[in-house]
């Protein structure tokens, strides 16, 4: 290792070997610490293959452009005579002199490529574990694509088998246990499933080399997404020899942790440079098409004149810059949940992978689904298979919307005289292009719905400025590009029935539509027509109809951040007062005079105070019908830290009630049902008790005791 590196390693306290921590997530996806005795390996990340006995590249360099973590093979040691005996004497680690985290393969690959190997199972762990390795993988078998399904339920069953006696012999090393059954999603979630039962530390994806190499990479994803719904959740997912930078956002979206692979190795030596969107031969190019500090200095002309083993060495450190760099894009993406903008992003690089994502994006599991959260900061890339992106997906089951009971002088509206004017053709804030359109018209017929027609989905207009709906990047001809072309008003009527019907769940026919760029007179024309005349000058006062909406658009929100219902939310609104900002805007809500709610100005969405979580809480126990917010009982022990405002801690949790997601608000009580705290749940149900470190659940308030 140079002197000068930065990076230091860091091995874990006491008590955390082999745990996974979670440090935030996105679905599937997350930013993870693993904790090993050697160092805290920060996932997603890639372990190089390295060869002990040839390295293009040295595991010292590898540390220093940034990979943590490298993986090599421990039949190749044991079977290198005078390297065996220097592993066993010196350990793996200084025999490779590398400071990170040292994987080792137990052969099998080799099994794969060349036939037979001369190593016992349980030797082979054995020997892993006696020179030293971070994580060991016990001897599985390889399923390869082309097996009859009974050789690969063989390979499924052996592997399995073999699991017992391979824990055994790896004693405290943390040991890999690998995931069989070729292409068969049935044979994956059995595979997943019985190693999830054994004490593994990692579950590698195995048998799925071939499927690259002939980038049949539906099937890939296919067998990610079965392997994935059956693993037990707190353990990091390998994906076995998969190294192409192209495929990292879709597998890190599926939740896969680390991957390892010789690509950068491999196509060096066929002169051929990786990029995060495909792979470039070095044949006659020109100029460099993806730049990485390893070309700066050199032309494509001068690197094909290098000597050979001078020219594999800068093309496989570019193709090591190349994927260090892509890497650490997709864990930022997961930081900014723009992780599903990069999967589109790259689909569209390849044909293959287009096929995989738009297999996903027709087959996305619901878990993933329910754990996108749906209102974030921050705007959402439009694309054509936008509806099927898993945030506007969930934010669209849970656009749960009634209309207002009464008109702005707070006369009931019967269902009957309901009416509904789409606005369509202009982007948000529609608070601004058709506000004023809007509250003159419910000013002259109250019994008007005003519904925003954005390219996501149907909204109404007193919740114009929820994410995503509120925030979609693209150019502005979308608005009406995005509908269907029709000949008449009548036909492009007939399309928006079915969704109008949707959104107010009921069977529903009066509706008129209303080009933003349209007169106002024409439209005003046609709704004197269809509804009679106006209402006398004067009755409806503007600010009347802008304050019902505003009331009404918050009780909307409470609906869907309570979870509480319409017969709740809907009642409280004449006892509802609010704080307004400085641009006319809610900021905080009372209720009664109590501050219950404050309204995020950045994605329109509504944040729980202490006084809201008891008020939540209270209707939830007065009657046990009322759904509510989800619940998180935690232990004796962790309930004063929690009411003193301490995160809840995995590890200290007892169940839950109630549907939890991630990155949604949940109460936090005690074994008696008594609210002890409210947050922000980090994990879905599936992690909730599985995971033995991290946090679950961002308190946001503890209630103290007196
Ligand atoms: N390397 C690439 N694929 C595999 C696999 O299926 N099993 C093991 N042990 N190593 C691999």
């Amino acid at each position: 290792m140079s002197t000068d590196s930065v990076r230091k390693v860091s091995p874990c306290k006491e008590g955390d070997h082999g745990k996974f921590e979670v440090k935030s997530s996105d679905g599937w996806a997350r930013l993870g610490l693993f904790h090993t005795n050697t160092h805290k390996l920060a996932t997603p990340t890639l372990l190089p293959v390295v060869n002990p006995n040839i390295q293009a590249i040295s595991p010292s360099e590898m540390w220093d452009i940034g990979f943590e973590a490298l993986i090599t093979n421990s039949y190749i040691i044991w079977k290198g005579g005078e390297l065996k005996e220097k592993a066993l004497k010196m350990g793996v680690h200084k025999l490779l002199n590398y400071p990170g985290v040292i994987m080792t393969d137990s052969g099998v690959f080799q099994q794969y490529v060349y036939g037979d190997v001369e190593i016992g199972e349980v030797e082979v762990v054995e020997f892993q574990r006696e020179i030293g390795v971070d994580i060991a993988t016990m001897m599985d078998v390889f399923g390869r694509p082309d097996m009859t399904r009974e050789e690969l339920e063989d390979a499924v069953a052996v592997t399995a088998e073999r699991g017992p006696a391979a824990l055994t012999a790896a004693g405290e090393t943390l040991l890999n246990g690998p995931i069989q059954g070729g292409t068969y999603s049935d044979l994956r979630e059995k595979s997943a499933f019985m190693m999830s039962e054994m004490d593994f530390a990692v579950h590698p994806i195995g048998g799925v080399v071939p499927l690259m190499e002939n980038q049949r990479y539906r099937e890939l994803i296919e067998l990610i997404v079965a392997s994935k719904s059956q693993l037990t959740p707190e353990r990091p997912v390998h994906l076995f020899g998969c190294g192409h930078p192209i495929l990292f956002p879709i597998c890190i979206a599926l939740g896969i942790d680390l991957f390892d692979s010789a690509a950068y190795a491999l196509f060096a030596k066929d002169d051929r440079l990786l990029t995060p969107t495909g792979t470039i031969k070095l044949g006659e190019i020109q100029e460099w098409p993806h730049m990485s500090p390893a070309l700066f200095s050199i032309t494509p002309a001068e690197a094909r004149n290098l000597p050979k083993e001078k020219k594999i060495e800068l093309l496989a450190r570019h193709n090591l810059q190349v994927t260090s760099a892509e890497l650490a894009r997709c864990r930022e993406a997961i930081r900014t949940d723009t992780l599903w903008d990069l999967v589109e992003q790259r689909s569209h690089a390849n044909p293959e992978l287009r096929e995989a994502t738009l297999w996903l994006y027709e087959n996305m599991p619901a878990d993933l689904v329910l754990n996108t959260p749906p209102c974030r900061a921050g705007g959402i890339q439009w694309s054509t298979d936008i509806d099927l992106h898993p945030r506007v997906v969930h934010a669209s089951h849970w656009l749960d919307w009634a209309p207002p009971p009464c008109d702005h002088f707070g006369n009931l509206i019967d269902v009957e005289d309901r009416f509904v004017v789409i606005i369509h053709g202009s982007s948000g804030p529609w608070r601004e292009s058709d506000g004023a359109i809007i509250s003159k018209m419910v000013r002259n017929w109250p019994q008007i719905i005003p519904l925003i027609y954005t390219p996501i989905g149907l909204i109404p207009f007193q919740l114009e400025d929820i994410n995503p709906f509120a925030h979609m990047l693209g150019p502005a001809i979308l608005w009406d590009a995005s509908l269907p072309e029709f000949d008449g008003k009548d036909e492009l009527e007939e399309y928006f029935l079915p969704l109008v019907e949707e959104l107010l769940d009921c069977d529903f026919e009066r509706i008129v539509l209303h080009n933003s760029a349209d007169e106002e007179e024409d439209l005003f024309e046609r709704l004197t027509i269809l509804l009679g005349e106006k209402m006398p000058s004067g009755e409806g006062k503007r600010s009347g109809v802008r304050s019902h909406h505003q009331r009404y658009a918050i009780c909307d929100k409470i609906n869907m951040f309570s979870g509480l219902g319409y017969d709740v939310t809907h009642s409280i609104a004449p006892n509802l007062t609010f704080v307004m900002s400085r641009t006319r805007r809610v900021n905080n809500v009372l209720l009664d005079g109590v501050h219950i709610f404050s309204q995020r100005l950045t994605d329109g969405g509504l944040s729980l105070t202490t006084d809201g979580a008891k008020w939540i809480h209270e209707m939830m126990v007065a009657n046990s019908e009322t759904v509510g917010l989800p619940e998180v009982v935690i232990d004796s022990d962790a309930e004063p830290f929690v009411r003193d405002g301490r995160n809840v801690m995995h590890g200290f949790i007892l169940g839950h009630q109630g549907l939890l997601r991630t990155g949604m608000p949940c109460l936090i009580v005690n074994q008696s049902g008594e609210l002890v705290a409210h947050g922000i749940s980090q994990c879905g149900e599936r992690e909730l008790l599985a995971f033995g470190k991290g946090i679950a659940v961002k308190t946001r308030g503890g209630i103290k005791l007196d």
